[in-house]
């Protein structure tokens, strides 16, 4: 009868512990709430980045380098205005090599830009992801490559960018370290952050 209890309680335990780890913890995101926020996150990367590459393109076309040189920049963007209120988020781009020192990563986008930096030397894709900051804030980070159009302003100094395109750039950004960079390189990072 005894061993009968022992072994019965045991299964209770057993059970018990297993619908605990079935539950969600208060410090993880649910499943549902990962792809809601992967979701949300592809979306307003991809428009914030359609928006920008078509001003970038128009401007240079009509005003040359150094003419379309505030046009990559997020802050001068009525649609990020209204995509973070409209998400309750906050839409930011960074580098483990900024030009301007805003961008700079905080210690969780570090981390993030040198996992997809690692992937990408071992020849894989870095994908998107999505992370739980706090118990508050949930993160979506994607890496940004650079392309052709990009390396009129971030490539070789001299090749890629005329010199005269870059003294106007290093005359607004005097702490800019975001040239030397080659095609299909990753450039950077969109770090878009929701409240939960
Ligand atoms: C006309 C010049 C120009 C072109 C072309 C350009 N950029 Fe930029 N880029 C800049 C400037 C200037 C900044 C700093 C913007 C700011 O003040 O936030 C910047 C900032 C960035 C940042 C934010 C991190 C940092 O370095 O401060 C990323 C990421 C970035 N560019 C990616 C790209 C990509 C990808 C492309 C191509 C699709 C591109 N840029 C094309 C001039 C340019």
């Amino acid at each position: 009868m005894r061993i009968f209890l022992t072994v019965f309680s045991l299964f209770g335990i057993l059970f018990l512990l297993a619908q605990c780890s079935g539950e969600n913890k208060p410090g993880e995101l649910t499943s549902s709430e990962e792809r809601k926020f992967m979701e949300k996150g592809k979306v307003i990367a991809a428009a914030t980045f359609a928006e920008l590459s078509g001003k970038l393109s128009a401007a240079i076309e009509e005003k040359g380098i150094s003419g379309a040189v505030e046009y990559c920049n997020l802050a001068a963007m009525p649609l990020v205005d209204s995509l973070s209120d409209a998400n309750n988020a906050n839409i930011r781009r960074t580098s483990l090599r900024t030009r301007n020192p805003v961008n700079t990563p905080n210690n969780w986008e570090r981390g993030l830009l040198a996992d997809f930096e690692t992937k990408m030397q071992k020849g894989e894709e870095p994908k998107p992801v999505v992370k739980l900051i706090d118990d508050q804030t949930v993160a979506f980070a994607a890496p940004i490559k650079t392309l052709p159009l990009c390396l009129k302003c971030h490539g070789g100094i001299g090749s890629d960018i005329v010199t005269s395109d870059y003294l106007t750039i290093k005359k607004l950004y005097p702490e800019d370290e975001a040239f030397g960079f080659a095609e299909g390189q990753l450039r950077g990072m969109w770090s878009i952050t929701f409240q939960r």
